[in-house]
């Protein structure tokens, strides 16, 4: 399938060879003061059709985004993540939020606005934020709104305004001038966050630009409390124990505290994101200046001459002769990708260890509570339960199975075992005190997970995750900030 297309790159190659050869077709004009070409297309345009015609085989490349495909740990179907082979016990492990009820894996970037639509965890108190790293519409509804944008509501003025605009799913425009395609950042939180940092973003390099335009949107965040912006906990460092002190110090003094309170061990939890440029940076190729592009926008031949930047982001295992190649081509690519595969393996088989511990952690703290143990020693227990979900979430929530950072993965699931053993071991000296049957403790996480992994129906998977024996221990908030 992919041959027959190759008939039409061939085809619009010619077009775009014809249209810049004339230079006077389809908008093919020239900037007079600058000397610089430019596209025809002003400067508010953000629609991807627009962009069609001007440029067919990015715009080509792009649309190999709606291709649905996956690889042993990555990939692009819509699955949820509860999944028997993904992480099953998510439901018991985010109870009391709305990742407890609806969780999927990612997939390309033409879905995002059907994606963002249709997910539960969109409620009628969702704010502005959730928007913003999926439509062509943010950055003038920045504009246009200013600070109230953030914490507007989604489903009565955010989306109905997004497409009276004619938003487009994260599109040309999102990283290109739509008049000189010059890369740019059209999302403020990301030099905001640099520049917290003290990073001089005034004059970023074409290669810093080609991660940079993936670190608007690839990256750990959350809703600030003042006014619901989106911002990144980055002022300490990209590490995992980097971004938790973020949490427990700046973010704790500016009136940010929690996502959600778990329901099951009552503590104040946090939800990591997606953090694949902090992820990547931290690792050997971000410390080698290898962009995200190099891998994930390969160079591509389509029309056996012509050189494109690919426009199809996913998992570079499918294109590891233009993605890795280029840089390791005196390696055996099959070999390279069997060491990528072991890799991963290790890391989802340590996540699993990590949310198995974890899970006991939650319950034993659960308890605790019911026990009436003293409420400074709980809270005590709680801190390692955060943090022991803390350091495996934000492995769990980057979406290349450690691949980006194979060391740095296994480091923070380590953490987060040693911070939940040290809650299950307070918790059982102060439980043997109280003349808790440490057996039928056991038995019943074993059933009540076993409960939760029977249930079919995804969203009453939760349900499950509470019981007589363990009852909830906080009133189910509603799912507020979506994040993805
Ligand atoms: C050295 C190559 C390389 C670089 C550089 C790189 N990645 Fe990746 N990325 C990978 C590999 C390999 C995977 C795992 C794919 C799989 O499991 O199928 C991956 C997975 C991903 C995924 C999940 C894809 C999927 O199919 O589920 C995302 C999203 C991603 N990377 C984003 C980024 C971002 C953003 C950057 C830059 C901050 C980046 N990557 C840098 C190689 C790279
Ligand atoms: C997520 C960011 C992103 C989006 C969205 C995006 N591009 Fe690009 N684009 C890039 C990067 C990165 C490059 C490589 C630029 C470089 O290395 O200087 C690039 C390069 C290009 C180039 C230069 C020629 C080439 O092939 O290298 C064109 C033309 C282009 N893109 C068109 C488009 C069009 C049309 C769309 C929408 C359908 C689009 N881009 C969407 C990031 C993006
Ligand atoms: C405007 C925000 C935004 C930008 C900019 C952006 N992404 Fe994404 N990306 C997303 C979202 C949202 C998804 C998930 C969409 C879904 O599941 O519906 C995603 C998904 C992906 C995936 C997973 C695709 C799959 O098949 O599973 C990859 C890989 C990826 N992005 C890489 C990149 C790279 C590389 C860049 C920079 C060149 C980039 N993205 C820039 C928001 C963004
Ligand atoms: C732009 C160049 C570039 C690209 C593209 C690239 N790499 Fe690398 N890779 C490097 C560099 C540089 C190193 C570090 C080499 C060293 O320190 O010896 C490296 C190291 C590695 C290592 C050893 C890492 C470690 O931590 O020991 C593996 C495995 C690897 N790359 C796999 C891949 C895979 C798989 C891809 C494609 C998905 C890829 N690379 C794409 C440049 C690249």
């Amino acid at each position: 399938m992919g041959r027959l297309r190759f008939g039409a790159y061939l085809f619009l190659a010619a077009m775009v060879l014809i249209i810049s050869g004339c230079g006077h077709d389809s908008g093919e004009k020239t900037a007079s003061a600058a000397g610089q070409r430019t596209t025809g297309l002003t400067e508010d345009e953000i629609s991807n059709e627009a962009f069609k015609k001007l440029f067919p085989l990015q715009y080509n490349s792009y649309k190999k985004n709606e291709k649905m495909e996956d690889t042993a740990y990555g990939g692009s179907e819509k699955r949820s993540k509860y999944e028997a082979d993904k992480e099953p016990l998510l439901p018991i492990l985010f109870n009391g939020y709305g990742f407890a009820t609806e969780y999927n894996e990612e997939r390309g970037h033409t879905y995002a606005l059907e994606d963002i639509r249709s997910i539960k965890r969109i409620t009628d108190k969702s704010v502005g934020s959730c928007y913003t790293c999926k439509s062509t519409a943010v950055p003038k509804m920045i504009e246009e709104m200013g600070e109230h944008y953030w914490g507007a509501n989604f489903n009565k003025e955010i989306w109905p305004k997004g497409e009276a605009m004619g938003h487009s799913p994260i599109g040309c425009s999102d990283c290109h001038d739509p008049k000189t395609m010059d890369l740019r950042v059209t999302r403020p939180s990301f030099f905001k966050a640099l520049k917290a940092q003290g990073v001089d973003v005034s004059n970023p390099t074409k290669n810093e630009m080609r991660s940079y335009v993936c670190g608007q949107c690839h990256v750990e965040y959350y809703f600030s409390a003042k006014n619901s912006e989106v911002t990144f906990p980055w002022t300490k460092g990209f590490k995992p124990e980097d971004m938790y002190e973020y949490y427990n110090t700046i973010a704790k003094q500016n009136g940010f505290e929690k996502d959600w309170i778990s329901n099951i061990s009552g503590t104040p939890m946090l939800k990591s994101q997606h953090p694949e440029y902090e992820t990547h940076m931290s690792g050997t190729h971000g410390k080698a200046n290898v962009s995200c592009a190099d891998c994930h926008m390969p160079y591509e031949r389509v029309d056996g001459k012509r050189k494109i930047t690919s426009h199809w982001w996913t998992s570079p295992l499918k294109t590891m002769q233009t993605s890795c190649g280029q840089c390791h081509g005196d390696r055996d690519l099959d070999k390279l990708k069997d060491r990528v595969l072991e890799i991963q393996e290790a890391n989802v088989s340590a996540l699993h260890e990590a949310q198995e511990v974890s899970t006991t952690s939650h319950y034993y703290v659960n308890k605790m509570i019911t026990s009436g143990v003293n409420k400074d020693i709980i809270k005590q227990a709680q801190e390692y339960v955060r943090q022991g979900q803390w350091y495996w979430d934000i492995v769990a929530a980057e979406n290349s199975a450690g691949f980006h950072n194979p060391q740095g993965s296994m480091d923070s699931l380590r953490i987060s075992i040693e911070q939940s053993n040290k809650a299950i071991r307070l918790a059982t000296e102060e439980l043997v005190k109280k003349g808790v049957n440490m057996d039928e403790l056991d038995k019943e996480i074993e059933k009540v997970k076993k409960a939760v992994l029977e249930e079919k129906v995804n969203e009453k998977k939760k349900d499950m995750a509470v019981n007589s024996y363990f009852p909830a221990q906080a009133p189910l908030v509603p799912a507020v900030p979506v994040k993805k």
